[in-house]
């Protein structure tokens, strides 16, 4: 297993480009299951989770090529098999992506049903219910979910919570469809509206997407729009950012969407950090900030703080000057970077769905185990600026997300290298 090296103590400096966001590309390349004609995506992140997807949509019959590094072009027309295998699904729980896109165009579909994950249970039930209230038929058989409908049709969803996944895969769904699918309590996330913009741009009658109603008029087809490209990855940008701010660097992102980084900036402002964006919005620069002061956060729903930026903000907070409170609104057994970031010297005591960082003077290197793929993130974060050498291991979880992590890091003076 890979594990990367870090001295600390390095300030970052220099351009880093963003690369495609991961979260976008997957729905984007299941929703090709709904267009039997080739789409070619660009901006697409060399990472571990979409060459899984890719090899599940080569596994069902689909062509895919990786055309050049970010150009991927999908060609479904030849699908002949409509089994995800377990093998895959528990790589990669976004397999569940396929299920509806699958039953829509060909009336079945048997998907492995996903387990839970390092950050807790994370159920497919809302994937399920939106499916059936379309009309589908859906048995577990065997540890698959194995879904039929002769089409699907009008259904009215309401979820209890918001959620990326069911939103997107529901829209997907609806596309092809006999009726009118309105999907309420759905997801804002700017991966949900940019694939919502794919399917339009392919024929897909739909409103409301990036508000609270979405509504999807079913349609016989999709047609290719030809070429998409994806969205920057907000995360990754989120997490440089915080490396620059952290590391008292002065780091400039390129290939960035300032406004879906409101809730971050916001909370990296209120930390100490000052940074620009340019006149389009496309490009961030991160001035070398002082202090880092301790700020709460709650994760919540976009527009909220995101999950997905929890553990590199707690890395960042560990050496704050006081102590800050970090709520998990979305998973809340979401800390298991903090038992392996008090080995560097932070002080975190974690309880039911909440954590108090109490920040220390410096962090000190030491080995410590990625679990999953932003905890990842975080502490490598904290490896540069602790003192000496930590060792991050499993960083398999990061290579899932991050496309070249210590390569960009490296390019911006960190002291960084991968061991095999
Ligand atoms: C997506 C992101 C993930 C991010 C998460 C929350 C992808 C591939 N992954 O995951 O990086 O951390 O959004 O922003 O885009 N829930 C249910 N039943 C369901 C579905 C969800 O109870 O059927 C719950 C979850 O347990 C969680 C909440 O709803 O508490 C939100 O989860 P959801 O938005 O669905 O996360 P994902 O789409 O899986």
């Amino acid at each position: 297993m890979d594990k990367f090296v870090i001295e600390g103590g390095y300030k970052l400096r220099g351009e880093v480009r963003v690369s495609g966001a991961k979260n976008a590309a997957l729905p984007l390349f299941a929703a090709s299951i709904l267009i039997p004609e080739p789409v070619v995506f660009r901006n697409v992140p060399d990472v571990a989770d979409v060459f899984t997807m890719a090899e599940l949509l080569s596994d069902l019959g689909a062509r895919v090529e990786r055309v050049e590094k970010g150009t991927w072009r999908i060609d479904t027309s030849s699908i002949s098999n409509t089994t995800a295998p377990y093998e895959v699904v528990k790589r990669m729980r976004a397999s569940i992506y396929v299920l509806g896109p699958l039953l829509a165009r060909f009336g079945r579909a048997e998907v492995s049903l996903p387990g839970g994950c390092a950050f807790g249970p994370r159920p497919v039930d809302f994937h399920i219910r939106g499916l059936k209230a379309m009309g589908a038929d859906i048995r577990v058989e065997h540890g698959y979910i194995v879904a039929r409908a002769e089409r699907l049709g009008t259904a009215s969803i309401a979820f209890d919570k918001k959620s990326v996944g069911a939103t997107a895969h529901l829209m997907m769904a609806a596309t092809i469809s006999d009726g009118e699918v309105i999907i309420e309590n759905a997801a804002l996330e700017p991966e949900v509206v940019t694939l919502a913009e794919f399917l339009k741009l392919s024929g897909a009658e739909i409103t409301g997407e990036g508000t609270d109603e979405v509504i999807v008029r079913g349609v016989d087809a999709l047609r290719s729009p030809g070429e998409f490209e994806v969205i920057p990855d907000r995360i990754e940008a989120g997490t440089y950012a915080v490396a620059s701010f952290m590391t008292g660097g002065e780091v400039t992102l390129k290939n960035v969407c300032v406004e879906h980084l409101r809730s971050v900036l916001e909370k990296l402002r209120e930390a100490g950090a000052s940074f620009e964006a340019d006149s389009r919005n496309r490009e961030l620069r991160m001035f070398p900030g002082g202090r880092i002061a301790p700020v709460d956060i709650f994760t919540a729903p976009f527009p909220g703080f995101p999950t997905d930026m929890q553990a590199q903000f707690m890395a960042m907070l560990t050496v704050a000057d006081g102590t800050s409170v970090i709520r998990e609104g979305i998973y809340p057994d979401r800390f298991k970077h903090a038992f392996e970031l008090t080995r560097l010297g932070a002080d975190i005591k974690v309880d039911d769905g909440f954590a108090v960082v109490k920040g220390v003077e410096k962090l000190t290197g030491a080995p410590v185990m990625a679990s999953d793929l932003r905890a990842s993130a975080a502490l490598v974060l904290a490896g540069l600026i602790a003192e000496g050498t930590t060792v991050v291991d499993r960083i398999y979880h990061l290579d899932r997300g991050y496309e070249d992590f210590e390569k960009k890091l490296s390019s911006l003076g960190a002291h960084i290298r991968r061991i095999k």
